[in-house]
């Protein structure tokens, strides 16, 4: 399973690029807006940082449009993947810019049969939101675990993107169900090396150690 960062503050994906398991990063609109900076700027950042996919969703609605930022968007950099909307539009332009070689990531998907279309349209990633379903009382995972099963019934190329994962669960879940990549918010990912068993050990370990040895607490 890759593991992306779902961020576009730089801090953050500083901070990951450190522990040398980031494999990609997605952004949206609103992540884009939270760190202020207009969204081709803040991409060519993150893909100074970040050697992996990097998703870059276009600001347009109408499927010219939409094909037109998207080629702009990927001259940025080699690694970055267009990301649409799952609308009629958007497939439009998923199997517009597919068909010129351009990798997209179909965002905002719900539903299975949404997966679908995007997989018909060429799609590099499909989107399913699982923590956006679970909030209005769906199955968030079971939505993945059901595009993961089509897909392969059919061959489809298009890989599973997790998205919307909220806590540790949601990620062993979809890791559970097949996802192919799941995006985390820093906190998610930061949050998944905790265990009080591991802190309680390697108290112990240095203890002992200590107690032997005398290693000093500034030399450790
Ligand atoms: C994915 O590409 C989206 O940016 C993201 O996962 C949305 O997550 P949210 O529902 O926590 O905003």
């Amino acid at each position: 399973m890759k593991f992306f960062l779902d961020t576009a503050n730089l801090e953050e994906l500083k901070a990951g690029a450190r522990w040398g398991i980031i494999d990609g990063v997605t952004t949206n609109p609103s992540l884009i807006a939270k760190e202020g900076v207009p969204l081709e700027d803040q991409i060519r950042r993150i893909c100074d940082i970040i050697d992996g996919d990097v998703s870059a969703e276009v600001i347009a609605t109408e499927a010219d449009e939409m094909v037109a930022q998207g080629r702009e968007l990927a001259k940025i950099h080699k690694n970055v993947v267009v990301k649409v909307p799952l609308t009629r539009d958007g497939i439009t332009a998923c199997s517009r810019l597919s068909r010129d070689g351009i990798r997209v990531n179909v965002t905002l998907c719900f539903s299975a049969g949404q997966a679908l279309l995007a997989a018909k349209a060429g799609a590099y990633f499909v989107s399913p939101f699982a923590g956006r379903l679970d909030d209005i009382g769906g199955d968030g995972i079971g939505l993945i675990r059901d595009i993961v099963q089509i897909y392969k019934n059919y061959g489809f190329n298009t890989q599973v993107l997790a998205a919307s994962l909220r806590h540790t669960a949601h990620v062993i879940e979809a890791a559970k169900a097949g996802a192919h990549i799941g995006t985390l918010p820093y906190k998610v990912i930061d949050g998944m090396f905790n265990h009080p068993l591991t802190d309680k050990g390697l108290d112990q370990f240095m203890k002992d150690y200590a107690k032997v040895f005398e290693v000093s607490s500034a030399a450790r």
